[in-house]
């Protein structure tokens, strides 16, 4: 489908679902651009093919938009979210504009939400709240929302009825006519909706302005297709489309010829990929086994759907190389029957294979996961089976969440007896456990001499350096501002909950380097 056909499709899901809804006709109000969402389209999963377009440019008539003109983007959510915000930041800088670090110097300010939880969304609802003062005072502001939230139509709701000095909201399909909408903006006195529920093509040439240049984010596909009953990222990313392995690999050897040296690969459900591709069979050990190739020293991928974890790839992350040992491997919950309901499609006893084979292959391999707390009739000895798959896959860390209903998704439509009080009695102890198990696996470092990659000065202490080992632990140690950027070797004295502290060494042969 090409631009203008998805235009025309786009502008049919709008007549319908304005139409759906006589009682609220924001249509009305709108003079300009409105292209509001549909969950219930997102939902669907056609079987077009996913067209690969190479030929992204400003049109001419929107270039110099923003001369004279400063931008800043807020940032919620995941690491995609991050990248989206480098591909829009890249935009912008095509238009001409200049980037700026807070909103009061900016004359274009765009939040790019997260729709994962509720708690995500409250903060740009209060965002929002904070901005409007701002607006009252320079109307000559534009303010833009995008991301997931914007996916949402009961979010795009809210705004038009109580937040109406926004001036633009689209979604996560469409970044690439941030320069049409950015226009139409300036043009309109009206608020401009660009939401397409309905995934989009593959764009591959989109401009980037990535933030820093040590570490990068490589897309590797787009959306999910599991509808893990909680989730909604199934009807805010779309269907699943796999970027082309010439394409990704062209990218990190770009990557690597700029002197980077870790990339992050990423989807949502990065052991789906390939799985779309109708006339190559490559999957992701295949993707892996290529870079593996290209001279760059690391390589990490996020995040892993245990269902799709094949014996492929456990084979080539074996050879280790540039490929890291370490594996974020969200588990959910402990108890088969929660993951039946949360519809993971893996049991219990599944993944505790998996973990097992991905050790008998891995030795020194490090295990994190996501686990969600009080999923709707969560019972005890349920989350008991939790701790203790925690404790029997010995998993050195875990982001931890109690269950948050989101509209749309089957579990926000099921009843739940399980109070409040008892699910973050639930999260306690999960992280009273998730905090013990996580200084017992630093702990292990103290003596040893570990691989680091320095990024910078430390946080909260300038005189220090700052960096990660290929396992992702936090290390800090004194050293030249010279190195950063580089891969050093630190031997460990101290070790605490969620960091190391280390002494940086000249190693002889003999020393072996974790
Ligand atoms: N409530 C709580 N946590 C959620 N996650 C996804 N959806 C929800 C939800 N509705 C968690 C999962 C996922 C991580 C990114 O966020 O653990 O792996
Ligand atoms: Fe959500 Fe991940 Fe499940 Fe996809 S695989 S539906 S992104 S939790």
């Amino acid at each position: 489908m090409n631009e203008k056909q998805r235009l025309e499709s786009q502008q049919t899901i709008k007549a319908d679902t304005v139409a759906s809804k006589p009682e609220k006709d924001y249509s009305k109000y709108f003079q300009s651009v409105y292209t509001p969402p549909s969950l219930k389209d997102a939902k669907k999963r056609g079987k077009e093919e996913v067209e690969y377009h190479k030929d992204f440019e400003i049109p001419e008539q929107f270039q110099g938009l923003g001369k004279g003109r400063k931008y800043y983007i807020r940032t919620y959510g995941c690491q995609m979210n991050e990248h989206d915000t480098e591909v829009m930041a890249g935009i912008f800088m095509e238009l001409g504009y200049e980037a700026v670090d807070s909103v009061d110097e900016a004359d274009v300010v765009l939040l790019n939400t997260c729709a994962i939880r509720e708690n995500a969304e409250n903060k740009v609802f209060g965002e929002l709240g904070h901005l409007k003062p701002l607006k009252l005072e320079r109307p000559d502001l534009l303010i833009g929302v995008c991301g997931c939230m914007s996916q949402e139509e009961s979010v795009v709701n809210r705004i038009l009825e109580k937040h109406q000095f926004v001036d633009m909201i689209f979604g996560t399909h469409n970044i690439h006519r941030l320069p049409q909408i950015l226009n139409e903006a300036y043009m309109s006195k009206e608020m401009v909706v660009e939401v397409w529920s309905k995934e989009g093509d593959v764009i591959e040439n989109l401009p980037k302005v990535r933030r820093g240049n040590i570490k990068a984010w490589v897309n590797i596909m787009y959306g999910c297709d599991k509808f893990c009953t909680y989730c909604i990222v199934p009807y805010t990313r779309g269907k699943e489309r796999s970027r082309r392995p010439e394409d990704i690999v062209q990218e990190v050897r770009q990557l690597a010829a700029h002197g980077y040296k870790e990339v992050t690969l990423l989807g949502q459900n990065v052991n789906a990929y390939g799985k779309d591709f109708e006339d190559i069979d490559f999957t992701l050990g295949d993707l892996m086994e290529e870079l593996s190739k290209i001279d760059i020293p690391r390589i990490r991928f996020t995040t892993s759907h245990p269902r799709d974890f094949d014996d492929r790839l456990i084979e080539v992350l074996a050879k280790q190389g540039n490929l890291v040992d370490h594996i974020h491997l969200p588990v959910q919950s402990g108890s088969s029957d929660i993951l039946k309901i949360m519809a993971r499609k893996y049991s219990r006893e599944h993944y505790l294979e998996l973990v097992r084979k991905i050790k008998a292959a891995i030795p020194n391999v490090t295990l994190t996961t996501d686990i969600i707390v009080g999923f709707p009739n969560e019972t005890d000895e349920q989350f008991e089976e939790t701790m203790t798959l925690y404790k029997e896959v010995g998993f050195e860390t875990a982001y931890t969440f109690i269950y948050s209903p989101r509209e749309g998704t089957p579990a926000a439509r099921m009843k739940d007896n399980v109070s409040m009080e008892v699910k973050k009695a639930r999260l306690q102890r999960l992280n009273d456990l998730v905090n013990e198990m996580a200084r017992e696996a630093m702990e292990k470092y103290e003596g040893q001499v570990v691989e680091v990659l320095v990024e910078g000065e430390s946080k909260n202490n300038p005189d220090v350096l700052a960096g990660y080992t290929r396992k992702n632990k936090l290390v800090n140690f004194k050293g030249p501002k010279s190195i950063i950027g580089q891969l050093v070797n630190v031997k460990i004295i101290n070790a605490k909950t969620w960091s190391l502290d280390g002494e940086m060494i000249e190693i002889d042969e003999q020393v072996e380097v974790v």
